[in-house]
């Protein structure tokens, strides 16, 4: 069977809420030429608004993060649950500037996962390299340690719900991006490593992050282990975005 692509746009700490109806509804508008699966996944305060523009027309909405914990007295934290019952349907986990800036390390990850899968979200599982571990070579150790230590443990059933992202740190807000040589390398070794313990990840999503926009997604997407991108500031215009989308029909 046929991977379909997905391209999710990361939003980030970006936009005011008047910019972020603005994009939902432009992206909104352009559906009826959508030939790939498309997600929007903007800061939870928007959330209720971009599920308000995006009802019912076949974009998929995702939110940025997931608490640990089930639900509480936990001030500041959003839950599996609350972003489950708001219409959310994708999760980001494990990005990069979350590992960096807010300490997530892989146990908190393997949490956010399990919690996430518990509650019939779909996570976005972000994996990659920093510049120095590139240039030693050892790329694929440090991602295979990142997927070993907070995937390992799921179930077939949970990888038939995931989709990864591939993101090298490098190319994240760099302007470069990792040549579609660099990625279809990366996409094959993380499929090789997973298909082993589950056949079912043949159909497992993987995408890829950093830098990605309208020049260069149609070579990335034609890879054949690249199903599609996460996308951070060519989300942020419509038109920019809507190129990307097109890229993957
Ligand atoms: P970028 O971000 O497209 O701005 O490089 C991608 C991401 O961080 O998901």
């Amino acid at each position: 069977m046929k991977r379909k692509k997905l391209v999710a746009g990361n939003w980030k700490m970006n936009l005011e809420i008047a910019e972020a109806i603005k994009l939902a509804t432009g992206v909104k508008d352009a559906r009826a030429n959508f030939k790939c699966d498309v997600a929007l996944i903007p800061s939870f305060v928007y959330i209720a608004e971009v599920k308000h523009i995006i009802y019912a027309t076949g974009i998929h909405l995702g939110a940025q993060d997931v608490s640990t914990h089930e639900n509480g007295a936990y001030t500041g934290e959003v839950s599996a649950t609350q972003l489950k019952s708001a219409g959310v349907e994708y999760i980001i986990i494990g990005h990069s500037e979350r590992r960096e800036h807010f300490g997530e390390n892989h146990g908190v990850l393997k949490q956010k996962m399990e919690i996430a899968l518990k509650h019939g979200l779909k996570p976005i599982f972000c994996c990659g390299e920093p510049l120095q571990v590139r240039e030693e070579g050892k790329h694929k150790e440090y991602v295979q340690k990142q997927l070993e230590e907070s995937l390992f443990n799921l179930s077939a059933k949970d990888f038939a719900n995931i989709t990864i992202a591939y993101e090298p740190i490098w190319a994240i807000g760099t302007g470069l991006t990792a040549s579609a040589e660099q990625a279809q390398e990366m996409h094959a070794f993380i499929r090789g490593l997973l298909v082993p313990k589950h056949p079912i990840a043949l159909q497992t999503r993987i995408i890829y992050g950093g830098s990605c926009n309208a020049a260069n997604a149609k070579e990335l997407f034609a890879c054949a282990d690249v199903d599609g991108g996460l996308v951070g500031g060519a989300s942020l215009k419509s038109k920019d975005f809507l190129a990307i989308i097109e890229a993957a029909g």
